[in-house]
């Protein structure tokens, strides 16, 4: 069976492109394929994570991936840092990446501008991600689009181990999702829609109050004409929209289109807010019953006992491969 593999950062709270662009994906996948899903936490303190909020979202994140469907009896889940065998691959990876092709990450590019001060660990972030993906020979990765670059160069790092040491990984395909697409900002469109955004009005979060999520979504960002067409350039507001319906129902964006050829932007708003908020009432329900309950300790202990023991595995085939120790 093949290996899915993926993981999101426990920080801030889990918004609406989270949902659609990862964990959706994974909750269609898992019946079809040996899945692994998965509490990015050290990629989190690469920027600064107060450690009892970080604590919290933790905890919370693996919850919310239940609530969402994620299904314990055909996932495996753990927690990245629980398992030392990451950060031990990600060194001996580290040595085979080269500082020119993590320079030209867009993700690095972009946070590193935003500071004076950045972490080493900013840097050398898509290294640990390739650490992650390859020690399980992931065959698919799914995440949204801002992340295919570093699936990309994951697979680029298999390959020159491969090529230097033996054969030894995996080389892993990203998977993104079936309506490729990314979900935007409300208030700004042209914006992907962030955890770390500043004005809350723009995004989704999974456990907005119904009322928030409707009130967000009729006021997004939306143009001046008056017609439901799918063109991400010159009617941003409206394509998201689009997108975030067809990604919901699972309809094309061309049925979506048809279906609402002759509504006008305040009903479409409103039939979008109905579906977001129909879904995720759903999930906060199941939110609610899940997150005091010992089940999530018991799933994350099988999760770590499960992964650790294939990661050592990888890392002391690398080991061996490259010539280290004894
Ligand atoms: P992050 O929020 O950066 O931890 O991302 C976790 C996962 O969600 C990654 O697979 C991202 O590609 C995906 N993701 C984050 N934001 C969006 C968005 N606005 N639209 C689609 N996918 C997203
Ligand atoms: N870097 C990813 C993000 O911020 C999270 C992540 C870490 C990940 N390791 C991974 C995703 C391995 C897929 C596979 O979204």
């Amino acid at each position: 069976m093949k290996k899915i593999l993926t993981g999101l950062q426990p920080t801030g709270v889990i918004t609406l492109g989270n949902y659609l662009g990862a964990i959706k994906q994974m909750v269609k996948y898992q019946n079809d394929f040996d899945s692994y899903i998965f509490i990015a936490d050290l990629h989190s303190i690469t920027v600064f994570q107060d450690p009892k909020t970080l604590r919290e979202n933790i905890k919370s994140l693996v919850a919310i991936y239940l609530a969402c469907g994620i299904d314990p009896d055909k996932n495996t889940i753990f927690i990245q840092s629980e398992n030392e065998y990451h950060t031990n691959i990600s060194w001996l990876l580290e040595c085979t990446a080269y500082f020119g092709e993590m320079s030209r990450m867009t993700q690095f590019k972009d946070k590193s501008s935003k500071n004076a001060n950045f972490s080493v660990g900013l840097f050398t972030y898509p290294v640990l991600m390739a650490s992650d993906i390859l020690a399980y020979d992931a065959d698919l990765v799914p995440v949204g689009i801002d992340q295919k670059q570093h699936v990309e160069i994951a697979r680029d790092i298999a390959i020159r181990f491969n090529k230097k040491y033996g054969d030894t990984f995996k080389v892993p395909d990203v998977m993104i999702n079936d309506k490729g697409t990314k979900i935007m900002d409300l208030v700004t469109p042209t914006k992907k829609m962030s955890k770390s955004s500043e004005n809350p009005k723009g995004v989704i979060r999974l456990l907005d109050e119904p009322e928030v999520i409707r009130k967000k979504i009729m006021s997004a960002t939306t143009d001046s004409e008056s017609c439901i067409k799918y063109d991400m350039e010159n009617k941003p507001g409206i394509s998201n929209l689009i997108n975030i319906y067809s990604s919901i129902t699972g309809l094309d964006k061309e049925e979506v289109i048809e279906k609402f050829k002759d509504s006008n932007y305040g009903n479409f708003k409103k039939e979008v807010a109905d579906v977001v908020v129909d879904e995720l009432s759903k999930i906060q329900n199941r939110y609610n019953e899940i997150i005091n309950s010992y089940e999530i300790d018991k799933i994350l202990d099988e999760g770590i006992k499960k992964t650790r023991d294939v990661a050592k595995a990888k890392y002391e085939l690398m080991k061996d491969r490259m010539g280290l120790g004894r």
